[in-house]
């Protein structure tokens, strides 16, 4: 028998039964869509205890410390899949087979090329500007490309979308790097990996030839496999909501970037490196830890604790391997800063305040660390971040618009303003 849950209220007005559904995991809701027609509505404000829909793509168990894509394990993925596939996993559902997978990636390779007159867009931004926001600009003027003829109800339009997305994503990110360092545009090559092809327009010049190095590459890729989606966090609802009134979907993804950038969600690799540039050196460390657990200092140790996981974080566990295997070969294992690095990991996970508290490094502290190591520059942090979750957005876009009960997202409010008054004309109000 189906549970219910029945809502009783204090004044004596009639009680109201409401379902509740379990999914495949997590925590059951209760389907409160009924409540608007007996008078009220539920208030929430941040969404923290309310499920927006219904998705088929990613779970996560915070407090066990899980993370599944379409039911894998983000473990077994990182270490037997790649991020082409993984991308074709969240958009279709399935792992594809050899002939599906030759043939996405074709695809993938066949659209990484940007419209010609798109360079113009670059060139409209002045040098300095902060490539996320060339990034947010590019992304969002695909739409004036590709408009007409969207038939966003038909899944052959939509995947179409999904694939120019992922594809031309990082050509947008290099030439938004590229062209705050004053260097020519470099072009994708198609004989070369997705992460191969990134190290390649990002760091090569015309000037002399670049091979990627294939441990570089192969770390790039796991990063991206390992932000490749994680649910209804702010930049995915915001794809869908923005998506949800049948909006352009470059225009969407754009948004979505656009929420990624706030320091509280995409920012935060950027901030662990700059505390370790003001940390300067080993020896502040313990003046940084006893800053952090001091309540009267408003510093927390970036790249510590995280919203939802309160164990360690399954992608911080995968990417430090990473970035000690980035480090060792860079030969850049003694290097000062990230020896610091090093030490304050070290200490934290030893520390009593850090482990009552359940603060482990998260993903962002490692991430920062390896970009740092390759010689992307803080500024492009946020930007590899948006790139990578290119594909969850566009595969949460997708799933929302092929769901036949899919409605226009549209929160309603508790108004606190003022009551009903009248207008009063300019010459009666005073000084
Ligand atoms: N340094 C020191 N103390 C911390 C830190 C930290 N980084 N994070 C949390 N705490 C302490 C809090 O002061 C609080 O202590 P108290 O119980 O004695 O009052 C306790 O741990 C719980 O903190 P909350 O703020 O309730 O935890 P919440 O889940 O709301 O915060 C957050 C999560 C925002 C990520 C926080 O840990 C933080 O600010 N971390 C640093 C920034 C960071 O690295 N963000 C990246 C997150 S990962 C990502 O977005 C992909």
């Amino acid at each position: 028998m189906k549970k219910t849950v029945t809502l009783t209220f204090s004044d004596g007005s009639p009680s109201i039964e409401l379902p509740i559904e379990q999914g495949t995991y997590g925590k059951p809701v209760i389907d409160i869509r009924t409540l608007g027609a007996h008078g009220y509505f539920t208030h929430d404000p941040g969404f923290t205890a309310t499920s927006s829909c219904t998705s088929d793509i990613t779970y996560i168990d915070g407090d066990e410390g899980l993370l599944y894509y379409r039911g894998y394990p983000i473990e077994q993925l990182a270490y037997q899949s790649d991020y082409m596939e993984v991308s074709y996993l969240l958009l279709h559902g399935e792992l594809p087979t050899a002939v599906q997978k030759t043939a996405f990636e074709e695809s993938i390779r066949h659209h990484s090329l940007l419209h010609d007159q798109m360079e113009n867009v670059f060139r409209g931004f002045r040098r300095s500007a902060h490539p996320m926001a060339v990034m947010i600009g590019v992304t969002g003027a695909m739409s004036a490309f590709y408009h007409e003829g969207n038939d966003l109800f038909d899944p052959k339009h939509r995947e179409i979308v999904a694939h120019r997305l992922i594809a031309k994503v990082p050509t947008v990110a290099t030439w938004a790097y590229k062209f705050n360092e004053g260097q020519p545009f470099v072009y994708p090559q198609n004989h070369l990996s997705y992460a191969e092809n990134f190290l390649h327009m990002m760091f090569s010049t015309p000037c002399e030839p670049y091979v990627p190095n294939p441990v570089l590459a192969r770390a790039l890729d796991r990063i991206f496999l390992l932000h490749a989606d994680h649910e209804q966090n702010a930049s995915a609802s915001t794809v869908r909501l923005a998506g949800s009134s049948g909006a352009n979907p470059y225009a969407c993804v754009a948004a979505g970037m656009a929420s990624l950038w706030g320091p509280l969600h995409g920012g935060a690799n950027e901030a662990v490196l700059k505390m370790l540039d003001d940390m300067g050196d080993v020896s502040r460390i313990p003046e940084y830890i006893k800053r952090a657990k001091d309540k009267s200092d408003g510093f927390r140790l970036m790249g510590f604790g995280h919203r939802v996981y309160k164990n360690m974080d399954p992608r911080a566990r995968i990417i430090r391997e990473t970035c000690y295997e980035v480090l060792d070969e860079l030969d850049l294992r003694d290097d000062p800063q990230f020896k610091m690095a090093m030490e304050l990991e070290r200490i934290a996970l030893e520390d009593d305040y850090f482990i009552s508290r359940k603060l482990y490094p998260n993903v962002d502290f490692y991430s920062g660390i390896i970009f740092r190591a390759m010689g992307i520059p803080p500024s492009m942090f946020t930007v590899m971040f948006a790139l990578a979750r290119t594909s969850g957005w566009v595969a949460q876009w997708n799933e929302m618009l092929s769901d036949p009960a899919h409605k226009i997202g549209r929160p309603r409010q508790l108004y606190t303003g003022p009551e009903r008054r009248e207008y009063v004309p300019m010459d009666q109000r005073g000084a």
